[in-house]
């Protein structure tokens, strides 16, 4: 039956409440979830072998992922207990490029039909509104016991309109700005304790006893200032100099100091963007970065480490704690979903510039240093290490 025709009994289909409106929307749905489920399906097995470069998220985007979780509600909680059409009809075909796409496209990207990970592009979601369109509401009524409707095209191109709009700004390139953490500042400590226990404070301190004591230490990105405190009580010689754009965790620092017995005056701490300021060369015999570099994207490490190494002395070490994926099985799915997690909410939350975690192992040996120790935790999503600058010969 050609489309424009069934639209009248559709109409009237939607404007009673009888056995057989009922009945349509049963089929219907059936024949539909069958195939959207099918599409999820295809996320069980993701590609891990990508290089680390920005890319999308596929089936951890948070925009599939809240679409998957409306889809479900409305699946089983919401369709079952109304006969409101909007949430028959519609609703879940406002969903479908949403929740469709993003496995398709890595489904693409492993049999190699896809050769970037840039978020969907226009020509992607334009195919797919229309090959979708043409499916469901063309060839699917000929060979299914279901009728076609325009108004389903335009709900898949709705949603296929508001997920694009929704991944240009998600994955929107990031311009040169810095992370605010001002307002996370007050609620940083309970956080971390509330969500992660002592292990943060672990790998903070795992080399804390076993480095040379340092004369002038510079911590970057230092935040509410527990490990500030730790340094100056463990290294009774040292100083320190504290750099932080965040005014809220500076303060938060200097008062950790008064409250700890640490002599202020022990501590110089400097309201500065890290990829702004530049520190005096040759200065630092200890550079600690504990959960810092995560902030950056790969350009913007590429900028900010041969600055920081510059700035460290010839025997300097560097301190370094932060997550990282593990190689392989269930650690590796754990932490790269808790990362995701993360990096939508500090993304969010503060303006994060980067959109997942690079690795700084390769820029920090570029910059003369080399692997001394490193201690993994918590599955070996994080990860403690002591790096050694080398005097030259
Ligand atoms: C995730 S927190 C980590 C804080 C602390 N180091 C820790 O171990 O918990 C990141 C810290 O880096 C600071 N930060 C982020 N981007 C920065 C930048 N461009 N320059 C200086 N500090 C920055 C934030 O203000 C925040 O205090």
């Amino acid at each position: 039956m050609p489309i424009v025709a069934s639209i009248p009994d559709r109409l009237k289909f939607l404007l009673l409440d009888n056995r057989s409106a009922r009945c349509y929307f049963l089929q219907r749905d059936t024949y539909k979830n069958l195939c959207l489920e099918a599409a999820f399906g295809i996320w069980l097995w993701p590609d891990y072998t990508r290089p680390a470069v920005k890319r999308f998220g596929y089936v951890f985007d948070p925009i599939f992922l809240l679409s998957c979780a409306l889809y479900a509600l409305n699946r089983w909680l919401i369709k079952p207990h109304t006969h409101i059409a909007f949430f028959h009809n519609w609703f879940n075909d406002i969903l479908l490029i949403p929740c469709a796409l993003p496995p398709l496209l890595l489904a693409h990207r492993w049999l190699k039909l896809r050769n970037h990970d840039r978020p969907p592009t226009a020509g992607e979601v334009v195919s797919h509104v229309i090959g979708w369109s043409i499916l469901f509401e063309v060839i699917g009524p000929k060979i299914m016991p279901t009728t076609g409707d325009p108004w389903d095209a335009v709900a898949y191109a709705c949603g296929g309109a508001a997920a694009y709009l929704g991944w240009q700004l998600c994955y929107s390139a990031a311009d040169d700005h810095r992370a605010n953490f001002d307002p996370l500042a007050p609620h940083y400590g309970w956080m971390e304790d509330l969500l992660a226990g002592q292990k943060l404070r672990r790998c903070r301190a795992a080399f804390l006893q076993s480095i040379p004591p340092p004369r002038h230490a510079l911590i970057v990105g230092q935040g509410h200032g527990g490990f500030v405190a730790e340094l100056l009580k463990a290294h009774p010689n040292a100083r320190c100099t504290c750099v932080d754009s965040s005014l809220r965790m500076l303060e938060a620092a200097r008062a950790r100091l008064r409250q700890g017995g640490v002599e202020e005056s022990r501590a110089n701490f400097i309201h500065a963007d890290a990829l702004e300021w530049t520190p005096p060369t040759g200065e630092y015999d200890l550079i600690v970065t504990h959960f810092f570099l995560d902030c950056f994207r790969p350009d913007q490490l590429e900028r900010l480490l041969p600055k920081l190494s510059a700035a460290a002395a010839p025997k300097a070490c560097w301190l370094l704690s932060d997550f990282r994926e593990p190689e392989e099985g269930l650690a590796r799915w754990r932490a790269r979903a808790v990362m995701e997690i993360m990096y939508v909410f500090f993304r969010w939350a503060t303006t994060l510039p980067a959109s997942q975690l690079t690795p700084p192992d390769a820029l920090l040996a570029n910059c003369g240093f080399t692997l001394g120790q490193r201690q993994t935790f918590d599955w070996g999503m994080l990860h403690s290490d002591l790096w050694l600058r080398q005097a030259p010969a």
